[in-house]
């Protein structure tokens, strides 16, 4: 009895940096898809943005940003860009779904921050090109 349980711990202690190095490839593969604006990014945006950037919404008024359209979001707020393609990092609207920003910007406005998931796909649109796909 007390050896078969060692056993399974020890199948299990085996098992698991496989299951974690398969997880890291996975992530690695992800990393290498092509992002599609229409099917990835978007639905992310309406989802979580949409409610305040469109016009009548607090933050289309309060910062001129329409996330409606691919061209909406790339002409950005009334201050200009908040994408620059191929540089995620120095793209406003990553800064603030990351909540590298001051409290008051960080997006979405007084809800929920968006997942790491939802994170890594904006980021990885902006650095394959922020295209029109
Ligand atoms: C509940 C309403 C609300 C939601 C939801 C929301 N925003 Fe905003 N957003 C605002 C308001 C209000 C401002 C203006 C903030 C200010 O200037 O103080 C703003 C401003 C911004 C700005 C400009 C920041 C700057 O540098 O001036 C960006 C970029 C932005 N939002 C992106 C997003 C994104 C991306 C989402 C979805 C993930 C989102 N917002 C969801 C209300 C919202």
């Amino acid at each position: 009895m007390i050896v078969r349980r060692t056993r399974g711990l020890f199948s299990w202690m085996l098992a698991l940096p496989v299951l974690f190095a398969g997880g890291l490839w996975s992530l690695g593969a992800a990393a290498q898809e092509t992002v599609s604006f229409k099917e990835d990014v978007l639905p992310v945006l309406e989802l979580r943005c949409l409610e305040c950037h469109l016009p009548d919404g607090a933050g289309y008024e309060a910062s001129g940003l329409d996330l409606r359209t691919y061209e909406g979001l790339m002409k950005g707020t009334k201050h200009g860009p908040v994408v620059t393609p191929g540089r995620a990092f120095e793209s406003n609207l990553i800064a603030v779904i990351d909540q590298r920003t001051d409290s008051q910007l960080w997006m979405p406005h007084n809800r929920k921050q968006m997942s790491k998931c939802e994170r890594l796909l904006l980021r990885f649109w902006i650095n394959q090109g922020a295209k029109d796909n």
